[in-house]
């Protein structure tokens, strides 16, 4: 299956900064674009990616047939709340254009990431803004939120574009 792999993502994967043996967990993965860039990174022993839409998942599962096949990849449907994280602890944790870590407190999501992280392990979450302004007011409520949940930001990168991006990168304090 081809797909355009839209700027965002090689941005978010290329920022992740893997190590050898790292797992990885993809929060939202979509239809999968950026867990295929997740494959092809050698340094990742294994990715979970989680989405609560079937249909994202069903066709994330067609992209990355292979890559489950190889017990490299493992999906799950559900919200992150709730979902089934396979007990697996994660060195990387990525979440591109979920919103869910700025409309709310994201509390109960927080906590459980930062249980589910290995020592060192990171969040990097990454967001495409439909312009300058926003990605400054997205910067933020990110870091406000996280902040407020007991986390720190570790960095905070913007790019103004074309397309604006935004990263930020997070640690349980
Ligand atoms: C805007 S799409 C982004 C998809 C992909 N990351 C990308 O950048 O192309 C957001 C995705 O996150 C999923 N999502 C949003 N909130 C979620 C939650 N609380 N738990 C699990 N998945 C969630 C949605 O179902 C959707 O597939």
């Amino acid at each position: 299956m081809t797909a355009t792999v839209p700027e965002r993502l090689r941005w978010a994967v290329d920022r992740l900064d893997v190590r050898a043996g790292h797992r990885v967990l993809e929060i939202g993965c979509g239809r999968g674009v950026a867990l295929a860039l997740l494959g092809e990174v050698p340094e990742v022993a294994r990715v979970v990616a989680v989405d609560r839409s079937a249909s994202a998942l069903r066709a994330a599962g067609q992209r990355n047939a292979d890559l489950v096949a190889a017990g490299r990849a493992v999906l799950r449907e559900g919200e992150l709340a709730t979902v089934d994280l396979v007990g697996e602890r994660f060195d990387r944790v990525l979440a591109v254009n979920v919103n869910l870590f700025w409309t709310g407190p994201a509390t109960i999501e927080l906590d459980r990431l930062a249980a589910s992280l290995a020592p060192g392990g990171r969040l990097h979450l990454v967001y495409q803004p439909p312009d300058a302004a926003r990605a400054a007011d997205l910067a933020v409520r990110l870091t406000d939120r996280l902040t407020a949940a007991g986390w720190t930001v570790h960095d905070l990168t913007r790019l103004d574009g074309p397309p604006p991006l935004l990263g930020v990168v997070a640690h349980p304090a």
